[in-house]
């Protein structure tokens, strides 16, 4: 069954209700945006993608995220019951340091921020899934291959690569998520195009499992999912 087919595991009013949860434990203005972030990403398509994967002794997969702000998508993993344990990555101490207290205090006790911006940081072991959601605009154009290659070899065989970014048209809703980004993160973004990224992996034989775009208010998301062979 394709990902597209498979039921959710949560309904996006329960996406709404976690996500208030969280960000209420961050609260100001991190917390506003955590609280209603669900509205314009599309976690209810990412993740019903977790019930696909398989994991060897276990129903629920290990999931490393990398650049995962405040753990957010974790944390709606392990709400949602498709988490067994995850490990977020991100360059931002602040994120770190909030993320981490509003975590506790939810209780979620199975995810794990670390702070680093290097990928010689990055745990160097592989995982059921690895997912980068909304990251790789955010890295210099030089270092995106490598940040998509790093991010493949921490697949463990059989497993997943989760990407999802911001598409780089049509020019009215890649300027609108601009904005976005100069605004929020007072950053001048890169687009990886999506053809690139799906090419860089494609050099690792990984499938590509699941392909989505999806419109959300003046954003436009690529989703895609890669599956590592079982026996790379
Ligand atoms: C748009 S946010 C996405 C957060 C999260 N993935 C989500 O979807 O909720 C982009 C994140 O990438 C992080 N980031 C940027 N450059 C990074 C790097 N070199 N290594 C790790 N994280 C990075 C930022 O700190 C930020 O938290």
């Amino acid at each position: 069954m394709s990902a597209t087919e498979t039921a959710s595991p949560s309904s996006r009013a329960d996406i709404g209700e976690w996500s208030k949860l969280l960000g209420r434990e961050i609260g100001g203005l991190r917390g506003f945006v955590t609280t209603h972030r669900w509205r314009i990403v599309p976690f209810d398509r990412i993740l019903p993608l977790f019930s696909d994967i398989k994991r060897d002794g276990a129903d629920k997969p290990e999931v490393f995220d990398i650049g995962g702000g405040e753990g957010l998508l974790l944390f709606l993993a392990e709400r949602a019951g498709v988490l067994s344990r995850g490990l977020s990555v991100d360059a931002s101490e602040n994120n770190i340091r909030v993320g981490t207290k509003a975590l506790a205090a939810a209780g979620a006790d199975t995810v794990e921020l670390s702070c680093t911006s290097a990928i010689e940081e990055w745990p160097n072991r592989q995982f059921d899934a690895v997912t980068m959601i909304d990251v790789l605009h955010h890295i210099p154009p030089a270092l995106q291959r490598a940040f998509v290659d790093e991010a493949a070899a921490r697949v463990r065989p059989g497993g997943v690569l989760i990407y999802k970014d911001m598409a780089d048209s049509p020019f009215w809703m890649a300027g609108a998520n601009r904005l976005h980004d100069l605004v929020l993160a007072r950053q001048w973004i890169h687009y990886a195009p999506i053809e690139s990224v799906c090419a860089w992996v494609a050099e690792k034989n990984f499938s590509e499992e699941h392909e989505e775009t999806i419109d959300r208010y003046w954003y436009r998301h690529e989703l895609r999912v890669f599956r590592r062979p079982a026996d790379a």
